[in-house]
């Protein structure tokens, strides 16, 4: 009886059978029970040893099922920590930190270069008066080179009256009225046109502007500062040219060019073949912007420039889509 309770106690694989094991070896039905029952038919003597017997393979039995129960259970727990196991040594990447986007960047940089060169930065508001965007840069009522820029209008006051700055052009009259001569400054900031987005235009996009009024101040500081800014920003292989323009408010007014810094040569798309790209217009600070401004012409005299610093980025980084540069596509931004 011990031997075969051994081995069903051995054979039995979960805790279910443990249990069935267990009724069947030690239950009322059990061969051990029927011995028991069985003692009265034997001589007292006979009857003690066989009790002492039968109690001793029974206690050896209660043994037994409890080891294999122990044995069953931490099987069981186990195969449950096995299953539940976290894998620690499984290598995770670093977190990924943001970084400033390419517009802030390309403005920070600029900004250094002209702080470098004596300058300092102010800025104005993005939602402007018809004075300041055009009124006050000469720009008379009805003139049609108001008609250059695309104007998003404000519905706020009288018809007209307030807009989104189609420029940056508007900050020289506020540093005007707000500082006497000498005046060094530059203004970043973003711009409106109700353009059509493609791979050169965006509704919404930025500009630096540069504005300086001095005595005797020439076109030759004009397009020396403006060399001098090209081969500090881009590197030495680049240059600079002036190329005559209009704006109501310069004059003499100029185009600033830049050698094609993706120029491809006789087929450059870039530059159409002439090794040039227009970066921004400048010019002389027409008389009747300073007197507007609260400055003598007789005095004084300035320069002023523009120009948009998306597309700047664009040759810096060889980008061919502006597009690219504002649907925040993290892919396109971590390169930068
Ligand atoms: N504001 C002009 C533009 O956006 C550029 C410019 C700035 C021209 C300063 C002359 C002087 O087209």
């Amino acid at each position: 009886v011990l031997a075969e309770g051994r081995d069903r106690i051995a054979a039995a694989e979960d805790l279910e059978a443990v249990r069935a094991v267990e009724t069947e070896l030690l239950g009322k039905r059990a061969r051990l029970t029927e011995l028991k029952q069985g003692l009265g038919g034997l001589e007292p003597d006979a009857r003690r040893d066989a009790g002492r017997r039968l109690n001793e393979v029974r206690a050896e039995l209660q043994e037994a099922l409890a080891a294999r129960r122990g044995a069953v259970e931490a099987d069981a727990r186990r195969a449950r920590l096995e299953a539940e196991r976290l894998d620690l040594t499984e290598v995770v990447t670093d977190d990924v930190l943001g970084h400033l986007h390419l517009v802030t960047q390309a403005h920070d940089q600029l900004e250094d270069v002209f702080v470098g060169m004596g300058f300092t930065v102010a800025e104005g508001p993005e939602i402007e008066t018809e004075w300041y965007n055009f009124g006050a840069l000469n720009f008379p009522p009805g003139h049609p080179a108001r008609a250059m820029y695309d104007t998003l209008y404000v519905e706020f006051g009288e018809p007209e009256s307030t807009l989104l700055r189609t420029h940056t052009s508007p900050v020289q009259m506020r540093v005007l009225e707000a500082n006497e001569p000498p005046i060094y400054v530059v203004c970043p900031g973003r711009v409106y046109r109700s353009d059509t987005p493609d791979a050169s235009h965006m509704p919404v996009f930025h500009q630096i502007e540069g504005l300086v009024v001095d005595r005797g101040i020439s076109m030759g500081d004009l397009a020396g500062t403006l060399e001098a800014f090209t081969t500090a920003y881009f590197g030495g292989a680049i240059h600079s040219r002036l190329r005559p323009s209009y704006f109501p408010f310069t004059e003499p007014s100029a185009e600033y060019d830049i050698t094609c810094v993706i120029c491809e040569g006789e087929g450059c798309q870039t530059c159409k073949r002439t090794g040039w790209i227009e970066l921004g217009g400048c010019g002389m600070v027409h008389p009747n912007v300073l007197r507007n401004g609260g400055v003598d012409p007789e005095e004084y005299t300035g320069f002023a420039f523009g120009f948009g610093t998306d597309r700047l980025s664009l040759m810096r980084y060889g980008i061919s889509d502006l597009r690219d540069m504002f649907s925040n596509d993290i892919r396109f931004l971590r390169q930068f």
